[in-house]
């Protein structure tokens, strides 16, 4: 009797509904949906989020107001390896560290220290210098972007530390567009309408 009580609770409450409460919006038409999806290509394109989602060569970048004109690669000959961790040569950890009290909190130029497992992204979610298709494309990918649907990644964007720092990322730094809140709202509305890409027939 109790066991079955605690299989029906299971059923009932999926994880993902059990901690995030999440309102899919309805009624959304496509052009709604393209919109919210420009809105999601400033943020995945902006250097606070594009310059960990890098390609092959495993190099991250430096690049945004706060490091000048150009984008450049990391400094200090940084490579983060296949591991994108930096395993096979110096780890991110080395200066990424958590600290909670971070000298980046305060101090412009400094590393940041907002996640232990400070580490590129996949490489299948590069997003450095693409263009809006691409990274829409790959990011409805399942193959391609871990196996997520479009509500996985909104609860993905609300239990990463990195990207509450991305939106507020301490002196200096610019800041990705919109807000965190914001961001998932539109992650909502774009998979509402079927996740859709310009171009698409
Ligand atoms: C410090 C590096 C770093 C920064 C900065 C960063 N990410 Fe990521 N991102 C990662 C890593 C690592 C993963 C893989 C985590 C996982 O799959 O659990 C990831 C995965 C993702 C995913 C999952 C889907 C996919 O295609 O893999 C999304 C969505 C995402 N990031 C969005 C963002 C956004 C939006 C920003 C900026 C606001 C951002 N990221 C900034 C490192 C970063
Ligand atoms: C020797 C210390 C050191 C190591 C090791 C290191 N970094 Fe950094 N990193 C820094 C510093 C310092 C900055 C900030 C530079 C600035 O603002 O001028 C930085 C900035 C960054 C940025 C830019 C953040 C932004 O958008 O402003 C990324 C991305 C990054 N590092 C990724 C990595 C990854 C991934 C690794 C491991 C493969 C790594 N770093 C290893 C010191 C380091």
């Amino acid at each position: 009797m109790l066991k079955h009580a605690a299989i029906a609770a299971l059923l009932a409450a999926p994880a993902l509904a059990e901690e995030t409460e999440f309102v899919i919006p309805e009624g959304v038409t496509l052009e709604e949906g393209l919109a919210a999806w420009d809105r999601i290509y400033e943020v995945t394109s902006h250097p606070r989020c594009s310059n960990c989602h890098v390609g092959a060569d495993n190099v991250p970048m430096w690049s945004g107001p706060s490091y000048g004109d150009t984008a450049r690669p990391h400094g200090m000959n940084i490579n983060a390896g296949d591991s994108r961790v930096g395993a096979e040569y110096v780890q991110c950890s080395t200066c990424h560290a958590y600290r909670e009290f971070a000298p980046a909190d305060t101090t412009p130029h400094a590393a940041p220290q907002v996640a232990a497992d400070w580490r590129l992204a996949p490489v299948e979610a590069e997003w450095f210098g693409k263009a809006s298709r691409e990274i829409c494309t790959q990011l409805r990918d399942p193959a391609r972007n871990g196996g997520r649907g479009f509500e996985d990644i909104a609860v993905h964007l609300g239990h990463d530390v990195i990207l509450h720092w991305a939106w507020n990322p301490g002196p200096g730094r610019q800041p990705a567009p919109y807000s965190l809140e914001e961001h998932t709202q539109d992650v909502l509305i774009w998979g509402a309408a079927g996740m859709p890409c310009e171009g698409d027939s």
